[in-house]
């Protein structure tokens, strides 16, 4: 079998189209325009990347951006003082500090400082609590924009075994949550996890959300389950010169492919889905402040 190739970036493209279609009629209808402040303390280069790309996105949907870059020596105090001041801005729906943040921050407490109704990452505590008892949250971008690929190729998900391989707080547990919301039969698999390629095997949906690259190999795989490969790992391609890299899954991409009925690559799989959700994110964020309807097909 030669998997169907879930094509991330094509879906990201339709995410932001309905994102963008929202955002017209919440400003003609109400003369709401929706914003999303990002938050950068330091320099990490590849955290300055991200950031830009939020930013340009949420302004090619329409949406008002407000981008805070804070020197990496900032105190704690400072940055609380801004988030108070985010919580009360009627502009501000969204707020996301990007991480990691420098070390002599406390994260959590950064990020359960957030207002949980702006929390459009879906980390402060009560969203995970909220998302845990299977009420209405913030859902955490990454794993929400897996959920929506998936039922866009399976439809219902209802009594599937679904192996999510990985713990974190960021993917792995809101991932389980979000399938268990959907009648799956949920496994969590993790570094200790004994047997553990026969018990991907078992699966009818595997998500690999572990960090380590080219992992899982075909014949940790159903035939025909669907493989959601959250990964992006740089590896060394000497093939390509030296000194060059690529991007690569966890899954070792050609095997899994030759055995599952459907998956996604890396790049161009997952990853455009996670900035798409948070413009998502930032739209029902918005909605929910206001009192509104919200938008169809963008939440779990
Ligand atoms: N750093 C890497 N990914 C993320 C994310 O999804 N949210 C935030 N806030 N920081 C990140």
């Amino acid at each position: 079998m030669s998997a169907k190739i879930i094509d991330g970036k094509a879906f990201a493209a339709t995410v932001r189209e309905k994102v963008a279609s929202h955002v017209v009629r919440l400003k003609a209808d109400h003369g709401i325009t929706p914003g999303l402040a990002v938050v950068l303390v330091g320099e990490d280069p590849a955290s300055q990347v991200y950031v830009r790309n939020k930013g340009k996105q949420t302004v090619e949907c329409g949406m008002q951006s407000f981008e805070h870059k804070l020197p990496a020596e900032t105190p704690e105090a400072d940055l609380l003082a801004l988030i108070d001041r985010l919580n009360a801005d009627p502009a501000v729906h969204g707020i996301l500090v990007q991480l990691p943040l420098p070390g002599h921050m406390n994260a959590d407490a950064v990020i359960n400082a957030i207002d949980p109704a702006k929390d459009v990452d879906g980390f402060h505590i009560s969203n995970v609590g909220l998302l845990g008892t299977g009420q209405k949250s913030m859902v955490p971008c990454t794993p929400l924009g897996c959920l929506m690929m998936l039922r866009d190729h399976l439809g219902s998900l209802s009594g599937l075994n679904a192996v999510v391989l990985g713990r974190s707080n960021i993917v792995g547990k809101p991932m389980a949550q979000l399938l268990l919301g959907e009648s799956c039969t949920v496994t969590i698999a993790h570094s200790r996890t004994r047997d553990i390629e026969e018990v991907c095997r078992r699966a009818d949906i595997l998500v690999a959300a572990v960090g380590r690259p080219q992992m899982i190999k075909g014949d940790w795989v159903k035939p025909g389950a669907t493989v959601i490969d959250v990964g992006i790992n740089r590896i060394d391609a000497p093939e390509k010169g030296e000194g060059k890299t690529r991007l690569v899954g966890d899954c070792d991409y050609d095997s899994c492919a030759e055995v599952a009925g459907a998956i996604t690559p890396v790049p161009g799989g997952v990853g455009p889905m996670t900035i798409a959700c948070l413009l998502a994110n930032t739209v029902t964020a918005c909605c929910r402040a206001n009192g509104l309807s919200e938008p169809e097909g963008l939440t779990a």
